[in-house]
């Protein structure tokens, strides 16, 4: 397995690896990889030849009051990780490599950005959407993977690929779930027994909606309240949404029809939770 740190490396790397004409597939992470990470690499080990990890806590989709400083870092346990799934090659750039000084520009995806996460976390997207723009240019590859739990992020990231015409697929892979349903994320690694206990509401209220769908509710406001009666919101537990969503443009619905998304965000003591559900609306 290589690492490379420099975008000088990755280049050179990339130029080279032309002639070899396998597929390139990119997971991009955060690092303190988890299950959800393996099966995204194991995914892109299925599909490419070549398979290439970005570990980078990106500072830039990180709001003022957020965890960029806390957010949890265990780059040998990543490394370990990643030979274990069999990755070629590890791009572990420096925060001054992908931000120098003097670094102005920003990628922003206007309207899919602005609803849902993007009024709870304004500069999130613009944040996301210039480090996966650069990280798409460095490694050019075929295929690009990101997992279903950050669902907005992916149709995000989907809108950016189309409308800069870059060269790459952008595949969604299912949210990996503990026995109970909870969404795995790097963040849990801070989240107290309690905390997760109370939280595992977002996902029965999500599967709650889903069944009133299955079992032919049509009407969003009437599933949307379904849910939130699961979640019980009161001392401890704040919604910042549920909503029914077009699966593509994440416009509200007041009819369900087609694929829905079934969109969650709550608070629980300052720490926050997103998760979501697709749903394949019956005719
Ligand atoms: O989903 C993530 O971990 C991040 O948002 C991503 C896509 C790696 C960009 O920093």
């Amino acid at each position: 397995m290589r690492i490379i740190q420099t975008t000088q490396s990755l280049r050179t790397w990339r130029r080279r690896h032309d002639p070899l004409r396998t597929s390139i597939g990119l997971v991009p992470t955060m690092g303190a990889l988890h299950a959800g990470h393996r099966s995204l690499i194991q995914r892109a080990r299925r599909t490419c030849g070549t398979v290439v990890v970005s570990i980078f806590v990106n500072p830039l989709q990180f709001g003022p009051a957020e965890d960029y400083r806390r957010y949890p870092r265990d780059l040998s346990q990543d490394l370990a990780c990643c030979r274990e799934e069999n990755v070629d090659l590890v791009f572990i750039p420096k925060l001054e490599t992908l931000y120098p000084q003097d670094f102005q520009t920003t990628v922003a995806v206007r309207t899919l950005s602005r609803r849902w996460e993007g009024e709870y976390r304004p500069t999130h997207f613009e944040g996301v959407t210039t480090v996966v723009t650069k990280l798409l240019n460095l490694v050019r590859p075929a295929h690009a993977f990101f997992g279903q739990k950050d669902y907005q992020q992916c149709c995000v990231i989907r809108q950016l690929v189309q409308d800069l015409d870059l060269d790459t697929r952008v595949t969604l892979c299912p949210t990996i779930r503990d026995a109970d349903g909870f969404a795995l994320s790097s963040r849990n690694h801070y989240v107290t027994k309690s905390q997760r206990q109370r939280a595992l509401a977002l996902y029965q209220a999500l599967s709650a909606g889903k069944a009133a769908i299955a079992g032919g509710m049509r009407r969003a406001d009437l599933v949307e309240k379904n849910m939130a009666k699961v979640l019980n919101a009161g001392p401890g537990l704040t919604i910042d949404y549920l909503a029914c969503c077009d699966a593509r443009t994440l416009e509200p619905l007041s009819r369900l029809r087609g694929t829905v998304v079934l969109l969650g965000a709550i608070r629980i003591g300052g720490v926050r939770f997103i998760d979501n559900l697709i749903v394949r609306v019956p005719q």
